[in-house]
């Protein structure tokens, strides 16, 4: 954790999760009550199909819904993308942004990372950005470098209204079982929070800094306590909301 700086549990559902899903979602209200709000944050993020729906399920709740991914474009001729715009109308109040996911199944690169989170950020979207090494790199000792540059490449200069945040997620961790050290984590994190000093000023000092890959409720309160991680971006176990809650629970242990 960061002194002063309220954790984020967000989920990302990826390409999974149907109307029958929000079941789910109502689920996760219940339980969220403006009390434990007070203590961290939550958000889920899911399809664009199920975004208004999401949207209309915890509406006038704390849980916030996002987006997993926009145009750096407000309109236009962009067969199946859609705009920062459309997240919002639909409801959602944040967006995912260089996935490793996009980035390998999209050819995604920094500089289009870059204008994506210029256009969600300019739209007062909470950013969450994401950066992460592949295992070869891990184990070639590339880490740091891989992590430095992708946050160069894609942390835009002229920044707008809405919340930036980053989540490491290492490549090898997602949706393996497989997770860093807790050393390993806190040498990443100490690195992006210098890195985003380096590159953003004071306001790097308090950025959300999120872990992700293969987060569980069994390991997420010793994640938490590591320095510089601020919460967690959750893939798999953000579908069922007894895992997810159980992430919230294991956090509100210790804030
Ligand atoms: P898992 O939690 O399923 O490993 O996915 C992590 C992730 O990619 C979140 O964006």
């Amino acid at each position: 954790m960061t002194p002063g700086v309220k954790p984020l549990v967000a989920g990302n559902w990826k390409m999974n999760g149907t109307s029958a899903g929000l079941d789910q979602l109502a689920a996760m209200a219940n339980y969220y009550t403006p009390e434990l709000h007070k203590r961290l944050d939550m958000l889920v993020c899911v399809p664009a199909t199920l975004l208004f729906r999401a949207s209309e399920t915890v509406k006038n709740g704390p849980i916030k819904t996002g987006g997993q991914d926009c145009h750096w474009e407000a309109s236009g001729a962009h067969t199946g993308d859609i705009s920062t715009a459309m997240i919002s109308d639909a409801g959602g109040s944040a967006v995912i942004v260089g996935h490793s996911e996009r980035r390998s199944d999209h050819g995604e690169t920094d500089q289009v990372v870059n204008r994506k989170v210029t256009a969600a950020l300019a739209s007062g979207l909470m950013t969450i950005v994401c950066i992460g090494e592949i295992e070869e790199e891990r184990k070639s000792g590339k880490t740091l470098d891989v992590l430095g540059s992708q946050l160069s490449g894609s942390i835009p200069e002229n920044r707008g209204g809405g919340e930036l945040v980053v989540a490491y997620e290492p490549v090898w961790a997602i949706g393996t079982g497989l997770t860093p050290t807790v050393e390993d984590v806190r040498e990443a994190h100490s690195f992006v929070r210098e890195k985003m000093v380096e590159l953003i000023g004071n306001e790097g000092e308090r950025t959300r800094l999120l872990y992700g890959g293969s987060v569980k409720p069994a390991n997420a309160g010793s994640l938490l306590g590591i320095d510089n991680v601020d919460g967690a971006l959750v893939g798999g176990a953000s579908l069922k909301a007894e895992d997810f809650l159980g992430i919230a629970a294991a956090y509100r242990a210790l804030v």
